[in-house]
């Protein structure tokens, strides 16, 4: 299947005892890692097997280019119960989060912090009664300035049981974003680490219908630290290299260059070597499509 997890016994395990605890003691857990180490993929993950659940799961993807866009995560949040919410909340709460989500016009001062908190929290709460609610947030280290206040005071007030948060951080900071630690005495901070190389060979083959000879293989996985990403990257260039097949010097394509230069600003050199050692090792295999739906691996 294209879009399987490889390898992640570890953080599917974790996923499933986070789940498990969901319904009786407020547990929250954090994958955390590098740029394109897989977090989202786990995070996915958990969003959908909550789901399969029967739990309640509300979503925010915070973005870097939402970081200065007031109450764009809570509003990503709450999109998929705010019709339902809206009607059940107190009159100003009710207000105050109609101005903060744009669906009422305001010209005074943005709603208080504070109010906004406990009308988020009156529906969080209010959702948890139907059926155990999972709050997952990924990329909590761009969850913008207001959201971030909002959502801090929130997890530090979330009464009851029933109630879990999951979410990805970029790296491995010291404390977590919107004080996540700090509220729940018991998070579990997941390191995502690099895949292996048998890991690597069925990511690019049953992604890319790549199959590399083996030292090829080892070198890229190297290279790329077992980085999912970062080795996709690489196949795609390789597999452009050998389409094109005109024996010139392949530079890294734009794209390549550009995402690379956005989430792993520190190993595009890197990279260029790679792609400059892997061709001349060896001419890699490029299978025709339709191959990579075969299940190999
Ligand atoms: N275990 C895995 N199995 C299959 N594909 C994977 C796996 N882990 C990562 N990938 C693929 O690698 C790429 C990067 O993964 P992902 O987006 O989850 O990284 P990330 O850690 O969330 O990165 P970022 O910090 O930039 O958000 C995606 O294309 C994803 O599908
Ligand atoms: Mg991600």
């Amino acid at each position: 299947m294209a879009n399987e997890i490889i390898g992640r016994q570890e953080g599917l395990l974790a996923l499933g005892e986070f789940l498990d605890a969901v319904p009786v003691s407020r547990p929250a857990l954090v994958f955390e890692g590098e740029a394109g180490i897989g977090k989202t993929v786990l995070w996915q993950e958990g969003v959908r097997l909550a789901r399969e659940r029967g739990f309640r799961v509300l979503t925010a993807r915070a973005t870097q280019s939402e970081l200065q866009v007031a109450f764009a995560t809570i509003g990503d949040l709450l999109a998929s119960v705010i019709e339902e919410a809206l009607p059940q909340l107190a009159p100003i709460q009710r207000r105050a989060l109609e101005v903060a989500l744009l669906i009422r016009e305001h010209d005074g001062p943005p709603p208080e912090a504070r109010l906004l908190a406990a009308a988020l929290l009156s529906v969080v709460h209010a959702c948890a009664q139907e059926e155990p609610l999972v709050i997952a947030l990924d990329d909590v280290q761009w969850v913008d300035t207001t959201s971030a206040e909002i959502l801090r005071f929130m997890v530090r007030r979330m009464a009851g049981e029933r109630i879990g948060v999951l979410a990805t951080v970029r790296g491995r900071p010291a404390k977590l974003p919107i004080e996540l630690d700090r509220a729940f005495a018991g998070v579990r901070r997941f390191p995502v680490e690099q895949l292996s190389v048998a890991a690597i060979h069925r990511l690019l083959w049953g992604r890319l219908g790549l199959t590399l000879p083996r030292p090829v293989l080892t070198r890229v996985h190297e290279t790329a630290g077992g980085n999912p990403f970062f080795a996709l990257e690489v196949g795609r260039a390789l597999v452009e290299r050998t389409i094109r097949a005109d024996g010139a010097d392949v530079p890294l394509p734009e794209s390549l260059r550009a995402v690379v230069a956005e989430r792993l600003s520190a190993l595009p050199a890197r990279v260029q070597e790679t792609l400059v050692a892997v061709a001349a090792l060896a001419t890699p295999s490029v299978t025709p499509a339709g191959a990579a739906d075969t299940g190999r691996g």
